[in-house]
């Protein structure tokens, strides 16, 4: 079985991937820091500040094996879609949300460029890996994580895993919309505008 676990950088999804894994034993995959490891990515030819996967086969090979040898595999990704190919083995989809204001004070603590604090924070505003997520697989449950700490994103996500055992899919599609939240546009246009 594997679980996705999604967002946008900064929205806690190696926190509580860890959290996850451990209390429900699982092998947590990083998938930034397995690219990272691996060296299965190269700077992005056009100068953002990011890297493209340049060994998709090999990923995916190595997070299906594993899946092969363990009960429960968390994949920790924010790029859902690549795994489309597992599909059958995805029991769920959970994509983290929170506030754009958040997400870019996340990324300002990583020291990252305001150019790239500004495209997340916009991702996030946009929903963007929501919508690959809900494009691509069955079962997509959001989290919206704004007012919670991780442990209890962790026991919401734990909570839907063993509701799962009796209806398949328990909140398929909820969505989490910043674009109709004055203070997340109004967040993202300071971003912006800070940056220019
Ligand atoms: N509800 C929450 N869920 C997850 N992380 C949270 C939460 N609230 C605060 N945090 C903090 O936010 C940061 C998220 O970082 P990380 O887990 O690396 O995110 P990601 O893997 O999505 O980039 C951590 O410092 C974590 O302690
Ligand atoms: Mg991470």
């Amino acid at each position: 079985m594997i679980i996705i676990i999604t967002g946008t950088p900064g929205t806690g999804k190696t926190t509580v991937s860890r959290l996850i894994s451990r209390e429900l034993n699982c092998t947590h995959i990083d998938v930034s820091a397995l690219v990272e490891e691996m060296k299965w990515g190269e700077p992005d030819p056009t100068g953002r500040e990011t890297l493209v996967l340049t060994n998709i086969e090999e990923l995916i090979q190595y997070v299906g094996k594993i899946n092969k040898n363990r009960e429960c595999v968390i994949v920790d990704t924010h790029y859902p879609g690549i795994f489309d190919s597992l599909a059958k083995d995805i029991m769920a989809v959970f994509v983290l949300r929170t506030h754009p204001k958040i997400i870019a004070r996340r990324l300002i603590e990583r020291k990252w460029g305001a150019k790239k604090i500004a495209e997340n924070a916009e991702a996030e505003l946009l929903g963007v890996i929501e919508n690959e997520a809900l494009r691509r697989f069955k079962c997509v449950i959001s989290i919206d994580t704004t007012n919670k700490n991780a442990s209890e994103v962790s026991q919401s996500i734990k909570t839907l895993i063993e509701q799962m055992h009796q209806t398949a899919c328990p909140v398929q599609g909820r969505t989490i919309d910043w674009i109709n939240d004055e203070s997340a546009v109004d967040a993202v246009l300071n971003i912006e505008k800070g940056q220019s």
